[in-house]
């Protein structure tokens, strides 16, 4: 058995969890900083890393109070590295080297993204839900590689086929706004509650998604994503419509527009790199409409996390190093935060 600690500050939220071997989920706390946040519309990054300060050793000691274990207990330490805010990453780092040092535990530092990807592994019981494609019936889904990852988040929005356990090619990614950042934005624009994405989602089910012709940026054969053209037509409509704005509407328009984009190039370079499943990662993934029209427009089996662990979490990060921590990758005394660290060509 073996318990990691995981530590997560990349963004805005403080996190602490105590994983069993890459699965078992004993505590998982997550400090959210959204209240503070919301008055300015977004993450303030100066605001974010001094949160991060108040919150951290409280978090983390109830993390380790929640999973009924005891310090001694613990055989490593994770936090993410990168990328996210440098300020906000130095404290979760600085952390997680204060205790591992403190209890004489291994540290692993964790690429954000990786972890988002193995929130998919988390947790066995109840298992990850398996959408939609040719399994079914009870059967406990497993991943069987290679995968098509389609990591979406408000930092992220990238396409990576992942062969094996630390094994990554990066085929695509985004050309400027991340998904989860266009929701935020148009959020803005249409006046809705912060952030933008969960209240889209709301809004949307009350609107009709045909409503509103809104650009796809397909850009050719490639497996990049342009979500900065449907963010300008988003904002051209609210222009037009001052005063009466159709907001469930131009939700639902949205909304449909960015899922169209993000499941057929899903699709696309999952058949043509010949994945046998594709599995979505990050923030994003907790919309609904992606959920269902990538399983309903896919013929590969469609693996989801569980909707509270798509958003930032620490259990992922602990998961994702225990895979790590079992073919011996440990970092040094010497780990820096890397707030542009990508993921694509890393081999474990
Ligand atoms: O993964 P995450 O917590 O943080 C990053 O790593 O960026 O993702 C946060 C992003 C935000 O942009 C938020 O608006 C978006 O995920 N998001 C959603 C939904 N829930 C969160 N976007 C669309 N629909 C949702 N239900
Ligand atoms: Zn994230």
């Amino acid at each position: 058995m073996t318990l990691i600690l995981g530590i997560e500050t990349s963004c805005d939220e403080t996190a602490a969890a105590v994983v069993e071997d890459g699965q078992r989920i004993l505590s998982n706390v997550v400090a959210s900083q959204i209240d503070i946040h919301r008055r300015y519309g977004g993450v303030f990054p100066e605001v974010a890393s001094r949160q991060h300060v108040l919150s951290i050793t409280p978090v983390v000691e109830e993390a380790v109070v929640e999973a009924r274990v005891s310090w001694n207990d613990l055989e490593a330490v994770a936090v993410t590295y990168g990328p996210g805010l440098a300020g906000s990453l130095l404290v979760g780092v600085n952390a997680a080297k204060g205790i591992a040092l403190g209890c004489g535990l291994p540290l692993l530092g964790i690429n954000h993204i990786e972890a988002h990807i193995y929130a998919n592994w988390l947790p066995p019981l109840p298992p990850p839900q398996l959408w939609g494609g040719k399994r079914g019936g009870g059967e406990e889904p497993s991943i069987v590689f290679p995968v098509l990852c389609l990591v979406v988040s408000g930092g992220h929005t990238e396409l990576i086929l992942m062969s094996g356990h630390g094994q990554y090619q990066r085929l695509g990614g985004t050309l400027d706004d991340a998904a989860g950042e266009a929701f935020d934005k148009v959020g803005r624009l249409l006046g809705l509650d912060y952030p933008g994405g969960p209240a889209i989602e709301q809004a949307a089910q009350y609107g009709d998604p045909t409503a509103f012709d809104l650009p796809r940026a397909w850009l050719g054969d490639s497996y990049n994503f342009s979500f900065s053209g449907l963010k300008t037509a988003v904002l051209r409509v609210v222009k037009a419509h001052e005063g009466q704005l159709p907001v469930v509407d131009l939700a639902a328009s949205f909304q449909i527009a960015v899922v169209d984009v993000l499941v057929e190039k899903a699709k696309r370079a999952a058949q043509e790199h010949h994945a046998e499943q594709i599995l979505l990662a990050g923030g994003v993934a907790a919309n609904k409409l992606l959920r269902q029209e990538m399983a309903r427009r896919s013929d590969l089996p469609v693996l989801c996390p569980p909707i509270p662990l798509c958003t930032d979490n620490a259990a992922m990060v602990a998961g994702a190093a225990y895979f790590r921590y079992q073919v011996g990758y440990r970092s040094g005394w010497d780990l820096d935060v890397i707030p542009n660290l990508k993921l694509g060509s890393s081999r474990i």
